[in-house]
């Protein structure tokens, strides 16, 4: 595809002294098309100009216009206040854009020049001897998408789920486990029964602080690499990986790594050593802590008891992540609470001598999730709390919609699958990450509101439009796709690659989750003014190729953030 953006930037480099790299960058896509294709907002020269923004834009507009600058790409230039919108000849670019999608296909929008960088994506981790809990929804789905997005954008990824596999909790559950065993029944829903022996220990505890030395005489045990408690402990860590692995499954999600807390325990031995060379660690009560430059708490990395702890087990990944991955960024999609736990941790780094690597590192963080009332999910009982409820009530009433709607389609199992995962899914992913998400059954499976459902629908609706249409065409003239809602539909999958490009850039995959609800609303303006099927063959077939090509992009998008499309629904 023709690039835009440079070409633009290189008129304006060339009256403007500025490279065409930096103007390049200034560039960008204005909200609607009344401001053009492309937008330069002249403040970006005002100082170095000493001009007024507006005066710039009149300037550059002035020169651009003028007799020698007349080209074959742009149509007109306009001045808005201290913006220079750029207006692409229509025919120029929808036949690029069309051709190029078409002849791409499935890569359209791919990159490929970014293998030589190493994304390190830290999500999902949940906290093993427990069933998949909702609070940890957010970071499986926004990882999950991270993972998929930069994976297309070409860069070497590396998933990792840290799983919570070390520490009092599970050592809680081991000590509950070696008391009470004999009264449960581990052959059903073993994960259930280890989740009560764990709430039965905790409530003991409650009232009884002393019996925490069961749980900690478990730890200490498992140091010591105790044989019958090591044995235990990864039975444990297995039943609940069980319990992941199908809800990892259902939502297409993978990982190239599940190295937990546990695989670091003996790499924590560096850290300290690390640190007391240079002279880092200080005694405060009892424990060893890194003081920090800014206003907040020191970072413990030994608890008085003389025990590592969740601080010293990360700082020991990251360095096992730099010696194994050399990481340029490493990704932690962890909720807001931990935020002040990802400074300590990269601060420390920094000042064990790792800056550059503590540069790469960033937390990801993500708001709650809420119910229809506004309770914080699984904080209320009556809730569905397990993520595997959670997708089994979502794909059942999914089912229950598409019998009523469509009982004659096939496959009402599988659909009901892809479309229950992906309304849960899309919910989670329709708005920028750091607000809370609300949890509604009524929203997220709605046909019509901003949902995935609604999206799969679209996708579906265009190729039942194929379908009917039967032959699809190998080309046309798109010239006759230029009336305003052709047009705009062509705009948006014009900026598919680019869409996905600031995703990544903000570690957002909302910005997917708009654009696509904005292509599949402006799908829906197209097919509600224009018959696709029509008299006029060849209108019809550049009308085929826009709706193909929209199913396509629909199809690509949903699948960057793991949802799943049905062929029909
Ligand atoms: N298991 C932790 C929790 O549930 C999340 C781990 C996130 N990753 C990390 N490297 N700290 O809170």
């Amino acid at each position: 595809m023709i690039d835009y953006k440079e070409k633009i930037a290189s008129k304006i480099s060339s009256i403007a002294n500025l490279d065409t790299g930096t103007i390049k960058q200034y560039i960008e896509v204005p909200p609607n098309p009344d401001m053009g294709d492309y937008t330069f907002p002249c403040f970006k020269l005002a100082k170095e100009l000493r001009k007024s923004p507006q005066a710039i834009a009149e300037d550059i507009k002035a020169k651009l216009t003028s007799e020698d600058y007349v080209d074959d790409l742009i149509d007109k230039i306009e001045v808005a206040g201290g913006y220079l919108n750029f207006f692409i000849k229509k025919e120029v670019y929808i036949s690029d854009v069309m051709n190029e999608a078409l002849s791409q296909g499935e890569n359209y929008g791919k990159t490929s020049g970014n293998v030589d960088k190493t994304i390190v994506i830290d999500y999902s981790a949940p906290n093993v001897a427990k069933p998949f809990h909702i609070g940890h929804l957010r970071s499986t789905v926004i990882g999950n998408a991270l993972y998929k997005i930069y994976k297309f954008l070409g860069y070497n990824v590396v998933g990792v789920n840290h799983l919570g596999d070390w520490g009092m909790g599970i050592c809680r559950t081991i000590a509950g486990y070696n008391m009470w065993k004999d009264e449960y029944d581990f052959s059903n829903n073993p994960i259930n029964a280890i989740l009560q022996i764990y709430v039965r220990y905790n409530n003991i505890e409650k009232e009884d602080p002393d019996f925490k030395i069961h749980a900690t005489e478990v730890l200490k045990k498992l140091e010591a690499k105790d044989e019958e408690t090591v044995k235990t402990w990864k039975w444990i860590i297995e039943i609940s990986l069980q319990n992941y692995q199908k809800v990892y499954n259902l939502m297409n999600c993978q990982f190239d790594s599940y190295n937990g807390e546990a695989f670091y325990i003996d790499k924590t031995d560096r850290v300290i050593k690390e640190l007391k060379d240079k002279n880092l660690l200080v005694e405060s009560e009892g424990a060893q802590v890194v003081m920090m430059d800014e206003d907040i708490p020191p970072c413990m990395i030994i608890t008085a008891q003389g025990t590592t702890i969740y601080a010293t087990r990360d700082l020991a990944a990251l360095l096992y992540r730099i010696d194994t991955y050399h990481f340029d960024k490493c990704l932690y999609v962890v909720a807001s609470e931990q935020s002040l736990h990802f400074k300590q941790i990269f601060e420390t780094l920094a000042k064990m001598g790792y800056e550059e690597y503590a540069k790469r590192c960033e937390h990801i963080p993500f708001g709650l999730v809420l119910d229809e009332e506004g309770h914080k999910m699984g904080s209320r009982k009556g809730n569905a709390t397990t993520l595997e409820e959670i997708f089994d009530e979502s794909i059942s009433k999914s089912l229950k919609i598409i019998e009523e709607k469509n009982p004659e389609l096939e496959d009402k199992e599988d659909v009901a699958k892809k479309v229950g995962v992906g309304a849960v899914i899309f919910n989670d992913l329709a708005n920028s990450r750091i607000k809370d998400e609300i949890f509604d059954w009524n929203q997220i499976l709605s046909f019509n509101g901003e949902t995935g459902p609604y999206l799969q629908y679209t996708y579906v609706r265009t190729r039942s439009i194929l379908r009917k249409a039967g032959q699809i065409p190998t080309a046309s003239n798109f010239d006759l796709l230029n009336d305003a809602e052709s047009y705009e539909v062509v705009r948006l999958i014009g900026t598919f690659k680019e869409t996905v490009e600031v995703s990544a850039q903000k570690n957002e995959p909302s910005i997917i989750s708009r654009y696509l609800l904005d292509l599949a609303k402006a799908f829906s303006r197209f097919y509600n003014e224009h018959q696709v099927i029509t008299e006029d063959k060849a209108v019809q077939d550049a009308r085929i190729l826009l709706t193909k090509v929209t199913g396509d992009v629909i199809k690509k998008g949903l699948a960057l953030l793991g949802i799943q499309c049905p062929e029909k629904m």
